[in-house]
């Protein structure tokens, strides 16, 4: 098979080798065919029966194609089908490309300037009267998506999503071809692991030849990918399956694939670099994303000051300010008791903002309120003052010392920088969204370094904020022993628009170093070694410096086609609750199947078949 990339997904240019069943792609054909005889298969996708003279629509994954059966130039047999044909079936047609009289050309329709003339047409296969009908057209209004999801193989025809799989197929071969020049290659991990750390719940599985024992299903290949460092393959990538049971978002499916790579003997810029190159290489075939390196580079504690998000959408200029300094002691209780506890007022200026409607600010508080934020304050200005919740507690020089003028808009947070900052930046996501605030460019492609290595939870403990295996920045390892919350990792993170693709790290190549974080974790010495004792060994080994990365190819595909949802680029993905609908799982097993695993003592069965 060979194949080409151009077109709006590429999909219409796909030449395909002959088979016994076709010469072609519908898509393929075109006005300098006319004259020329094929035959090609398809699934019929509209009919329209003229009563002398049928057409049909035919359909394969490369486009759509007119065929004309009359009685004039068809087998009479095939005639008598095409009056019976339903949507869905699966045809094959034999027949000549001829031009369609100008005025039944079809401007939209890519092979709208010709026809197939058929001299015979065969059913192949029958198919029921579909569930959804199966729309060829962006425009075409959907069903909803549970039922699509339930009819998953109908609506897998549709054209949009048979080009974002395509396409993920080009990226997925892309990315095998850059990484391999590059001298990595793709080495297998196991899918029946040990817990690997990657902060969410593991999928288990459990064993039957060793009852009440399980394997995990991989959060990610971490570990395994550390291991094949220490055993000397020096570059590794893997396009991995990565199973997370974690409460799902938008931009979350339960099982999801990484590009995951690791390099020996490497610093963070020469992964970054090789990051950036794979991202300029993908993105071509992706007409509408513009890639150019190199990406820019931002602190985590910068990201936090002047966006509140550790992975900001640097389309907008749009920053948070700190007004403490202005509003510190207005009057406001909230704000000066925010002050009083050490807390910060910081909040964002919009320009021409007053446009925001009253039942539009009410939406934001809610969105902040659902964000885990107690809420913000704002206040517009206007030629005689201001309106407001805040307008009362501010002076006249308040809104000049705060950039405001007539029009503007001031969204307020008070409180610790945690807090202000999840508030804030979910304003500035959604206020840019709201009043469609132009973009300073288009595509925003951003580093974020120097994370924390760890998070404080509200009872004191230390969690990882990645994964436990990040090496401290240099100048921070000392604080490790004292004060293990400032210390920095050598970590970064890949954002595009706002959303994170990739995260990685350089790692603990030193056995004594990731002790002590496991230490700071709060693991004993003895757990440590259960856990992670076969890591520990082989790090003793002789294990070279090294790190790398893990970028999601979901997501990627997805921001890179528009697409609304990680579920417009899988071809079988699961519902938000964790459900297939297509084929219903997860499943409820039989006492039976439990026992043979070990999940259901003696006891318990006995008791059970008495029930029954
Ligand atoms: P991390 O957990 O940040 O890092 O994952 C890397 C990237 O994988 C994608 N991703 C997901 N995509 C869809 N659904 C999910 N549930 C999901 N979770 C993560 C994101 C994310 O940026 N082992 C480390 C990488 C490393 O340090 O090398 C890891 O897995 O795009």
């Amino acid at each position: 098979m060979t194949e080409q990339v151009g077109g709006m997904s590429g999909l219409k240019s796909i030449e395909i080798e002959k088979t016994s069943f076709r010469t072609q792609m519908v898509g393929s054909l075109c006005a300098q065919d006319e004259g020329q005889s094929h035959k090609l298969v398809g699934w019929v996708h509209r009919r329209r029966d003229l009563g002398s003279m049928v057409f049909l629509d035919i359909r394969d994954r490369s486009g759509l194609l007119q065929v004309s059966v009359g009685l004039e130039w068809a087998e009479e047999k095939s005639v008598q089908l095409a009056h019976k044909l339903g949507a869905e079936d699966v045809v094959s047609v034999e027949g000549c490309v001829s031009l369609r009289p100008h005025d039944m050309k079809n401007v939209d329709m890519a092979t709208g300037e010709i026809e197939i003339k058929a001299v015979r047409l065969e059913r192949l296969a029958k198919a029921e009267t579909p569930a959804i009908p199966v729309y060829h057209s962006s425009q075409d209004e959907l069903p909803s998506e549970e039922l699509r999801l339930q009819h998953r193989v109908l609506d897998l025809r549709r054209e949009e999503l048979q080009s974002n799989l395509y396409l993920r197929h080009r990226l997925a071969l892309e990315c095998r071809n850059y990484m391999d020049a590059l001298g990595f290659i793709e080495i297998e991990t196991p899918i029946l692991t040990k817990p690997t750390p990657e902060g969410a719940r593991d999928y288990l599985v459990p064993s039957r030849i060793h009852k009440g024992e399980f394997y995990a299903l991989p959060q990610s290949p971490q570990i395994y990918k550390q291991l094949c460092m220490s055993a000397g393959f020096d570059r590794y990538f893997q396009i991995a399956r990565c199973f997370r049971d974690e409460d799902l978002r938008a931009d979350r499916q339960p099982e999801f694939t990484q590009i995951d790579i690791e390099a020996s003997f490497v610093a963070p810029e020469d992964i970054m670099k090789w990051v950036e190159g794979l991202m300029v290489a993908l993105s071509r075939h992706f007409p509408d994303v513009k890639t150019q390196a190199p990406f820019d580079v931002i602190t985590f504690a910068d990201a936090m000051e002047r966006f509140g998000s550790d992975r900001p959408d640097l389309r907008y200029s749009l920053e948070i300010e700190d007004w403490t300094s202005i509003l510190g002691d207005c009057g406001f209780n909230i704000l000066m008791s925010a002050v009083g506890e050490g807390g910060r007022i910081r909040g964002l200026l919009i320009k021409d903002g007053s446009r925001l409607s009253r039942k539009q600010l009410d939406q934001l508080q809610q969105e902040v309120k659902e964000g885990g934020s107690k809420g913000f304050l704002w206040v517009k200005s206007t030629e005689k003052g201001g309106s407001g919740p805040l307008s009362a507690y501010m002076e006249d020089h308040s809104y000049a010392a705060m950039g405001m003028e007539p029009g503007d808009l001031a969204l307020v947070a008070a409180g610790s920088d945690t807090i202000t900052s999840v508030a804030l930046s979910i304003l500035r996501a959604s206020v840019v969204r709201k009043l469609e605030i132009r973009k300073e460019k288009s595509h925003a492609w951003l580093w974020v370094i120097d994370f924390p290595i760890f998070g404080v939870q509200s009872n004191g403990d230390f969690v990882a904020n990645h994964h436990p295996f990040v090496m401290p920045i240099e100048r921070d390892a000392a604080l490790m022993e004292e004060n293990p919350g400032l210390v920095r990792g050598m970590a970064y993170d890949l954002v595009y628009n706002g959303v994170e693709f990739g995260s990685g790290s350089i790692r603990n190549h030193d056995p004594d170093v990731q002790r002590t974080i496991f230490r700071v974790l709060g693991l004993s010495d003895q757990e440590i070694d259960s856990k992670f004792g076969f890591l520990l060994k082989s790090l003793a080994s002789g294990t070279p410096p090294h790190g790398g990365i893990a970028m999601g190819v979901d997501r990627i595909v997805a921001e890179f086609v528009n697409a609304t949802s990680l579920r417009d680029v899988i071809a079988f993905p699961k519902t938000t609750a964790a459900r297939g609908l297509l084929e219903g799982c997860p499943i409820t097993l039989q006492d039976k199947d439990l026992s043979e695993l070990g999940l259901l003592r003696s006891s318990e069965i006995s008791k059970s078949q008495k029930m029954e």
